[in-house]
């Protein structure tokens, strides 16, 4: 594991080491490589096939040149995001975790809390092994090409304050997304981002602790980047995109990375002061659903009518047979009729 402790201090594994290595895309000798990791030089085109499944990357071997990770790529780097973030987002940042491989952020934030850090931490990883969306669903994480993070809030309100909380983050993740891509990014309610209607990225919330007073909230955003080629994306059950596709310009996580948690800081803080009502005029024109026929599912019940906005606590309005409804958050699924 590549664990970064509150300084940002990495502890760096073997597999890291190489790929650190190799992350320049240009060629070093079997012997530099074996004495990186204490290895003979024929060791090492071994380890770099077990690090070729572990981590789904691609090594070229050539004789009398070396190895090389055809490409290159651009590995997580703590203290270029920590150099990056604004006082204010520094002060707040006080646990800071890079993982190279984890089960999933989410769930390794949820331990944090029961270690006792309830705000301030971000969790992110290079790739994830169970990474979980919405609905029980899998998230497709493989390694080096996305953004896998998981923050920690701390906050008043109970669940109730979380339908709003999670329009809050996808208004955030649009702001990071937009000026990078240069393109127009839509919400569907209650938090997918997409760009011409295909998935960009995902946000899960979930609540730790106290479900009516003080509780913590794990904020899980995902964020597709690098995905073409990356193996398993043909099994996805939706249309998808990323970032670099939709940008068609090489985009660098790290920056990504900064950007998101800086923009999300402030508007936490804005949110925890006033709530939703802030970010409604945004969200209101991101929203994708807006002048659409949906039918809404929660348990078993279905729901059709056209989508007219959110109220001011979030929930989505729907025009049913000449009335107004609101349609609360959770488990609810959306889909836009044909
Ligand atoms: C969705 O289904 O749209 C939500 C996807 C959320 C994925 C992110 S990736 C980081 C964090 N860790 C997880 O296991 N899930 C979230």
């Amino acid at each position: 594991m590549f664990k970064n402790n509150e300084v940002g201090v990495a502890v760096v594994t073997d597999a890291l080491q190489i790929i650190r290595l190799l992350a320049d895309g240009e060629f070093h000798s079997g012997e530099e490589l074996g004495r990186l990791v204490g290895v003979s030089r024929a060791a090492v085109w071994k380890r770099l096939q077990h690090l070729q499944t572990q981590f789904g990357l691609r090594f070229e071997s050539v004789r009398g040149r070396g190895y090389r990770l055809a490409g290159g790529i651009e590995l997580l780097d703590v203290s270029l995001i920590r150099m990056r973030l604004s006082p204010d987002a520094s002060d707040w940042l006080q646990h800071f975790e890079v993982h190279e491989r984890i089960g999933s952020t989410n769930r390794r934030a949820s331990e944090l809390v029961r270690e006792g850090v309830h705000s301030g931490a971000i969790v992110v990883a290079e790739s994830q092994t169970e990474g979980s969306g919405r609905r029980g669903r899998p998230w497709l994480s493989p390694f080096g090409r996305n953004i896998y993070l998981s923050a920690l809030w701390s906050f008043e309100g109970g669940v109730a304050a979380l339908e709003g909380l999670s329009l809050v983050i996808g208004v955030v993740v649009a702001r990071v997304i937009a000026p990078l891509t240069k393109c127009h990014i839509e919400l569907k309610w209650p938090n997918d981002v997409l760009v011409d209607s295909r998935k960009l990225a995902g946000i899960l919330l979930e609540v730790v602790g106290d479900l009516d007073g003080r509780c913590t909230v794990v904020i899980g955003i995902g964020i597709n980047v690098r995905m073409s080629g990356a193996e398993g994306v043909d099994a996805i059950g939706q249309p998808w995109t990323d970032v670099e596709s939709v940008a068609d310009v090489p985009v660098s996580r790290n920056t990504i990375l900064s950007a998101l948690i800086e923009q999300m800081v402030s508007a936490m803080r804005l949110f925890e002061r006033e709530g939703l009502s802030p970010f409604l005029h945004e969200w209101d024109r991101l929203d994708c659903l807006k002048g659409c026929v949906v039918s809404t599912e929660a348990g078993g019940r279905m729901q059709t009518g056209v989508a007219v906005g959110i109220d001011a606590s979030g929930a989505l309005l729907l025009e049913i047979d000449g009335a107004v409804q609101a349609v609360h958050g959770g488990e609810i699924s959306v889909r836009i009729k044909a």
